[in-house]
């Protein structure tokens, strides 16, 4: 049984705005799966009709095996933990401490103490119990949500363009976070960089699915890239424009991680050569006619860090 099943699901609006149509996917336990897509294309309202918000107009979402209705929806949105696009929607509560606390004793769960604890543990939180939440900064109000959403234990994470309005410092460690939780997720975003950093599979959504895979799977497809409006992560834009130089590239690398260490192994295997053949691409001539490049080469070692 996996924690989320989807099955030919259809949501339009009152307004007759057909936002999903005929979707179909599944998320297994502890799996985490990046939505990705253009503005519209019906993100969050997949997440809201997971969470139990809206109910879908056609097919079925499964959670834990159970169908989610109209009567079920109270009892399985304890599974379900959404991430609002904008923390102010989800914080209501004068200090972190309490908004924290807020969901689980909403849900009328056992040991709200315990929970808030290991909520605000495992976002990172644990020595801003006190503090007032509206004066925190976004990027805190974010951890705070995410506290509260843990401080329930659910089954799936949904988060909303989690890296959204965040700066440079709160979007690496909110990255870093997710990245290290051990937790089925179902993450909506147009950040491929974050999403590579953080999930196993992506779903490119464009009111129906237009694509399951891997992130590299999904970055290889230029054309569908372009149809649903997403740009390639700097970093495998980056070894795009490498490889017309010569690089030997073996794989297009999703994110900084792969990135290194496809260039350790480049350089722990061919390091001079591949040096002098970029050279030659940059520069032209014979490859060995660059005595300097050969040199250069010669004073790089393969580091070994880790
Ligand atoms: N409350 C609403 N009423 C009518 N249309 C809506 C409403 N919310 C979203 N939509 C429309 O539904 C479609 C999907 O929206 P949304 O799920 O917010 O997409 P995304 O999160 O991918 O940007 C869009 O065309 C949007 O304009
Ligand atoms: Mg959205």
């Amino acid at each position: 049984m996996k924690p989320l099943e989807i099955a030919d699901v259809g949501f339009t609006y009152e307004d007759g705005t057909v936002a999903l149509k005929g979707l179909s996917m599944s998320i297994g336990k502890g799996e985490k799966v990046a939505v990705v897509g253009p503005n519209g294309a019906g993100k969050s309202t997949l997440l809201h009709l997971i969470a139990g918000f809206r109910m879908p107009f056609s097919g079925q979402v499964m959670i834990e095996g159970r169908p989610l209705d109209e009567s079920s929806a109270d009892d399985l949105r304890k599974h379900v933990g959404l991430l609002f696009q904008d923390p102010d929607d989800q914080i209501f509560m004068p200090t972190v401490e309490e908004d924290v606390a807020f969901g689980p004793r909403n849900l009328g769960l056992d040991d709200i103490e315990g929970r808030v604890a290991r909520g605000m543990r495992s976002s990172g939180m644990e020595t801003l119990a006190k503090r007032k939440t509206h004066r925190l900064s976004y990027g805190m109000k974010k951890r705070v949500a995410i506290a509260g959403i843990l401080a329930m234990d659910p089954a799936i994470l949904l988060l909303d363009e989690p890296t959204s309005g965040l700066d440079p410092r709160s979007r690496a460690e909110l990255i870093g976070l997710l990245k290290e939780m051990d937790r089925t997720m179902l993450i909506a975003t147009h950040d491929l960089e974050a999403a590579a950093e953080i999930v196993d599979k992506a779903v490119v959504l464009n009111v129906g699915m237009l694509m399951e895979g891997t992130m590299r799977e999904l970055v290889l497809a230029r054309d569908l890239m372009h149809e649903a409006g997403l740009e390639l992560p700097p970093i495998s834009k980056l070894f795009r424009v490498l490889e017309t130089m010569g690089y030997p590239m073996d794989d297009l690398p999703v994110s900084l991680d792969e990135a290194v260490e496809q260039l350790t192994r480049v350089i722990d295997r061919e390091g001079k050569h591949a040096h002098a053949h970029i050279h030659t691409h940059v520069h032209g001539g014979h490859e060995d006619d660059h005595k300097h490049s050969k040199a250069a080469a010669g004073e790089r070692q393969p580091r070994d860090e880790k």
